[in-house]
């Protein structure tokens, strides 16, 4: 394997964005699962909205943090949906939106990983204080050797600038880069820029009918590092 650095992206990959939905489902009987999946779509809609209206390398200037976002797109998903959001089911929304629970397999991967050598990061649209919030919860800090938040280039993925930030925290070239994601629009991402890519399909889609298809894939977190080990 020519890889030097295991880039991993956080929402939905190391972090269980759909483990919001039985705290969804208290507040909201029959509706919690359409919750969940309508807000984190509108929260991916919204980054992509914010970096395509200004894709200025320095910043759009329609930028505002993925934690601002999030809380917009549940805003707009509780009206779409007709659900009453008052401020304690809002402040237990976000709580736990702050505190994802892993999947069974992030922390040991990330470990084994980490502990072969191999140097390991974060690339997220999240900002700094909502990663650290959940990279402390799920006690990762000690499997990281950098957690990259696109707050830097103020673009959100998939713009070019935002997988550059790998490369300008890591002085190494892009072919030494394994670029992981559950998220199949971010391996298409990531592999336009240039990476090679392992999609963690973990719910068994097709891959997306545009981009290129994926260096590597596999049903969990464990598939890669079978594949590393390889
Ligand atoms: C991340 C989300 C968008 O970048 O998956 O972590």
């Amino acid at each position: 394997m020519p890889y030097r650095l295991i880039a991993f992206d956080a929402y939905g990959t190391l972090f269980d964005v759909y483990a919001i939905s039985a705290l969804a489902e208290r507040l909201f009987p029959n509706q919690g699962k359409a919750l969940s999946v309508l807000w984190r779509d509108k929260q991916l809609e919204y980054s992509r909205l914010i970096s395509l209206a200004d894709q200025n390398p320095s910043g759009s200037k329609y930028y505002q943090s993925f934690w601002d976002v999030t809380i917009a797109a549940l805003h707009y998903s509780c009206k779409q949906l007709g659900l009453n959001l008052s401020a304690d089911c809002e402040a237990e929304l976000l709580g736990q939106y702050a505190k994802l629970s892993p999947f069974p397999e992030s922390k040991e991967v990330l470990q084994g990983t980490h502990a072969s050598g191999l140097k390991t990061c974060i690339l997220s649209n999240g900002n700094m204080q909502m990663l650290s919030w959940a990279i402390e919860h799920c006690k990762f800090g000690n499997y990281l050797d950098t957690v990259i938040s696109v707050d830097e280039a103020r673009q959100f993925k998939i713009t070019p600038a935002s997988y550059q930030l790998v490369l300008n925290h890591f002085p190494i070239s892009k072919q030494e880069v394994l670029f992981v994601s559950c998220n199949a629009w971010d391996i298409i991402g990531a592999n336009w820029f240039g990476f090679d890519t392992f999609w963690v399909n973990r719910y068994q889609l097709p891959f997306e009918e545009i981009g290129l298809a994926p260096t590597y894939q596999g049903n969990d977190l464990n598939d890669l590092r079978r594949l590393l080990q390889a």
